[in-house]
């Protein structure tokens, strides 16, 4: 496979401002793509997202016989198979996208037919016992290599289970429901810590009965998919870098326009907030039982304190943690995370990798199995910082290079793409040099 090797500059900035509307949910137009070629109808979809993992999904189900048409940029139509796949002709590929992967798999657990789901080298690296165990469970059998994909999977006609969890991940609770809502009897599915409910109000929307309690969730089938016409609001895990970028700025001035802030995803403007970061939402309105709002983010006078991510939100700020340690050498206190041992089987070890990172630029940084000490009060320099292509890298560091003295060189800048192909034009748009 050839590497690429795109390398963004980044200088320094005087202070962030404007106004954004930015792309689709990653997370929702994953899920919307799988319901909607899956459900019978013809479904369309605005602002879905533009990275590459939802383009994955989207190729996936085409593979397994769904129509998919995309009208104009974020603007997609996809016809689904009604309820059953068609033969695909070869392996699945699922990209970069542990999403695509982990969900996909439980829509065909309870498929007739085998399955084989491919991905990249990162992709590849990635643990998937934890969605072999509860399909087999259920009656579908998975043969992986070594705990990862590539993946042979064969369908079968399954039973109920009630499950939970090993580890928090919407991605392992949102495989068990696809093959669940395909399963004669209930299933359900038990977590330690409630994670994104994207699939629940997904399901819903689509014409699904689903019982809920704070920790679990439950699904009695077989029950029909139906077409929706859906808004994907924006995604508020690629605003979390701008969130930060402002929050560093005491100046600055930052408001996004239709932005997902579902309760579930939005535990960073809490932090932000505790940090000192000043943050407002207005005009909410729901979009298939998600929130959507207006956000307002500027950056703290007194400069960003201090904090400690932890426990149960460690686990739902999970992809924002890396650009919180970016900032954390600008905070005065620090910051401390623990209880992320899942950033290490991400699209990188982004526990390793934030820690080069950071002392790349000059940082002092303590790095342990669950996490990180970042103190507060440091200085940082430009770098050469390493991506090794993972996205949310490529963007944290672009963030953290945003006050350094000196320029920052990206390396595996093309990796944004994966999430959020908007992102370098964006900062220029609202960095003020
Ligand atoms: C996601 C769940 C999380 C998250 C990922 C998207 C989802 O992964 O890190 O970026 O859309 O359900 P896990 O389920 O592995 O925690």
């Amino acid at each position: 496979m050839p590497t690429t090797t795109e390398e963004r500059i980044i200088r320094p900035a005087r202070n962030i401002m404007g106004s954004l509307r930015l792309p689709g949910d990653k997370s929702i137009s994953h899920r919307y793509a799988l319901l909607g070629g899956f459900a019978e109808g013809t479904s369309r979809f605005s602002n879905f997202s533009t990275g590459a993992d939802c383009a994955s999904t989207l190729a996936c189900m085409e593979a397994l016989g769904a129509k998919v048409r995309t009208i104009e940029n974020g603007l997609v139509e996809v016809t689904g198979v009604g309820g059953r796949v068609a033969p695909p002709s070869g392996p699945l590929d699922c990209g970069n996208s542990g999403s695509t992967m982990r969900m996909i798999a439980g829509l065909l657990a309870a498929q007739q037919g085998s399955f084989t789901l491919t991905g990249d080298a990162s992709l590849s690296r990635r643990p998937m016992e934890r969605i072999r165990q509860p399909l087999e469970a259920m009656g579908a059998r998975l043969t992986l290599t070594e705990g990862h994909a590539p993946i042979h999977l064969d369908g079968a006609a399954l039973n109920p289970i009630d499950f939970t969890t090993p580890v928090p991940s919407a991605q392992v609770k949102t495989c068990v429901l696809l093959a669940g809502v395909q399963t004669a009897g209930e299933t359900t599915v038990h977590e330690a810590v409630r994670t994104r409910d994207h699939s629940e109000l997904a399901l819903r929307a689509f014409g699904a009965r689903i019982t809920r309690t704070l920790n679990s969730v439950s699904i009695t089938g077989p029950q029909p998919l139906h077409a929706i016409e859906a808004f994907v609001p924006g995604d508020i895990s690629s605003a979390a870098f701008f969130f930060c970028a402002a929050a560093l700025f005491p100046g600055s001035g930052l408001v996004f326009d239709s932005l997902g802030v579902n309760p579930t995803r939005a535990a960073l403007l809490d932090v932000l907030t505790v940090l000192g970061a000043h943050i407002s939402v207005v005009q909410l309105e729901e979009k298939h039982a998600e929130l959507v709002g207006m956000v307002q983010v500027a950056g703290a006078a007194g400069g960003l304190r201090s904090t400690t991510i932890d426990g149960a939100l460690a686990a739902q700020l999970i992809d924002e943690l890396p650009v919180l340690a970016a900032i954390g050498p600008y905070t005065s206190g620090g910051i401390r995370i623990r209880d992320a041992k899942e950033l290490r089987v991400k699209e990188s070890d982004r526990i390793a990798l934030v820690a080069k990172n950071l002392r790349a630029m000059g940082a002092e940084v303590e790095e342990f199995e669950d996490g990180l000490d970042v103190p507060g009060g440091q200085t940082l320099h430009g770098a050469e910082i390493d991506s090794a292509g993972d996205h949310r890298i490529a963007m944290a560091f672009s963030v953290a290079a945003l006050k350094a003295e000196g320029e920052t060189l990206i390396r595996g800048a093309e990796a944004a793409a994966i999430s959020f192909p908007e992102f370098f034009d964006l900062l220029d748009r609202v960095a003020e040099r």
